[in-house]
């Protein structure tokens, strides 16, 4: 005990004002005193060398389509698009969709086909759009020769061709006023009793739907939702984060929210997961305060010993992360909630 308390002094007095002066130090500080960023650095890794492999053993890798057909999208979107663009991925995209195609065929269910449709809608938009160019040509005659997976007959009436991209005027606006979103807003608080009812899973999956419609860095989508309503195993979720000790029994439904680092090829998209998993855990709480439920979000710090109990029960693979935890249920309406000042914009904005 004293040798730990001196260890801490020292720590405290010495090696953190003079680590933390410049970046050596502060490596040599993580390397030799903490272990703090250790699980992070080993998880970036394996997600970064999971994302190399699969690109190099040309195995099916949907982050990487996903971002390179946005890159595609996005040329396509240009005020003035430039007659040639792309050059330096174009054949990337195409060889890419054609490795997620194949998988289809030999796999379908392996592949969301929402993602080849809409990849196939772009890549075909780009050909037509762009100037002839010897690159362009090569990936053009690579993709005719794709087997598309096509909509099956019975949707194609539903689904229309995809309009992508679209005109802003083609989609109706402003049917949510300001004091709608006001009004759900100050609806929403973290209610920590329950109703003893259970969640219908329909509910739940209206309200993922609304969480897909978040923006994500490139349009990768980081993330799982992991729904645990059986009562058994959303008490062994329930009994694993620290700040839910005196009610997470009376929760009935536990949503881990993680994160995938294979989505990144760098290192600097590290936060992209933590910054997309809470963008859309918020759409999660507003939508299902829209649906009658409420929800508590529940914190998840950076405990190696809770992160390894999490991951035991998830089987979570070694490049994924719990970002966010979420108890969801019909609130007990005779149980209090806490108020919770909020600061006022003024306090929270800066000006230029
Ligand atoms: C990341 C995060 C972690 C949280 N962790 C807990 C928790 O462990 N236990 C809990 O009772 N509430 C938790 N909360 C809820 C906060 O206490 C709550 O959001 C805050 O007091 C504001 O209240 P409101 O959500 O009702 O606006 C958490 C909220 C966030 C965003």
């Amino acid at each position: 005990m004293l040798k730990y308390q001196v260890s801490q002094h020292i720590q405290k007095t010495v090696l953190i004002p003079v680590c933390r002066k410049n970046r050596f130090l502060s490596s040599f500080y993580y390397c030799f005193f903490s272990k703090e960023f250790s699980r992070e650095h080993q998880k970036v890794l394996n997600g970064k060398y999971t994302h190399i492999k699969a690109l190099k053993s040309n195995k099916p890798n949907e982050f990487h389509l996903r971002r390179e057909t946005h890159r595609l999208e996005k040329g396509l979107t240009m005020k003035e698009q430039r007659p040639l663009f792309a050059l330096d991925y174009i054949n990337d995209v195409v060889h890419n969709y054609k490795i997620l195609n194949t998988e289809y065929w030999n796999n379908p269910g392996s592949v969301d086909t929402d993602l080849l449709l809409w990849s196939e809608s772009i890549i075909s938009k780009y050909f037509a759009s762009v100037d002839p160019h010897p690159t362009v040509s090569k990936a053009k005659s690579v993709f005719e020769n794709i087997k598309h997976f096509k909509r099956p007959k019975e949707l194609l009436e539903v689904a229309a061709e995809l309009p992508v991209p679209y005109f802003r005027r083609e989609r109706e606006y402003n049917s949510v006023t300001y004091e709608d979103m006001l009004k759900l807003s100050l609806q929403r608080r973290s209610v920590r009793w329950y109703m003893d009812k259970p969640v219908p899973r329909d509910l739940l999956e209206k309200a993922v739907t609304i969480a897909t419609l978040s923006p994500t860095a490139c349009n990768r989508q980081p993330f799982e939702f992991r729904i645990f309503d059986s009562e058994e195993l959303k008490n062994v979720i329930g009994s694993i984060p620290m700040g839910i000790k005196g009610f997470y029994e009376n929760i009935p439904v536990f949503v881990v929210v993680v994160g995938k680092l294979s989505a990144y090829l760098s290192e600097r998209d590290r936060h992209v997961i933590y910054i997309d998993g809470g963008l859309a855990s918020m759409s999660f709480m507003l939508a299902l305060e829209t649906l009658g439920l409420s929800s508590v979000p529940i914190n998840w710090p950076d405990i190696e010993e809770l992160e390894k109990k999490m991951e035991n029960v998830l089987h979570l693979k070694d490049d994924e992360r719990p970002l966010m935890l979420m108890g969801v249920g019909f609130a007990d309406p005779d149980q209090k909630i806490p108020y919770s000042q909020k600061k006022s914009p003024q306090y929270l904005i800066k000006y230029n």
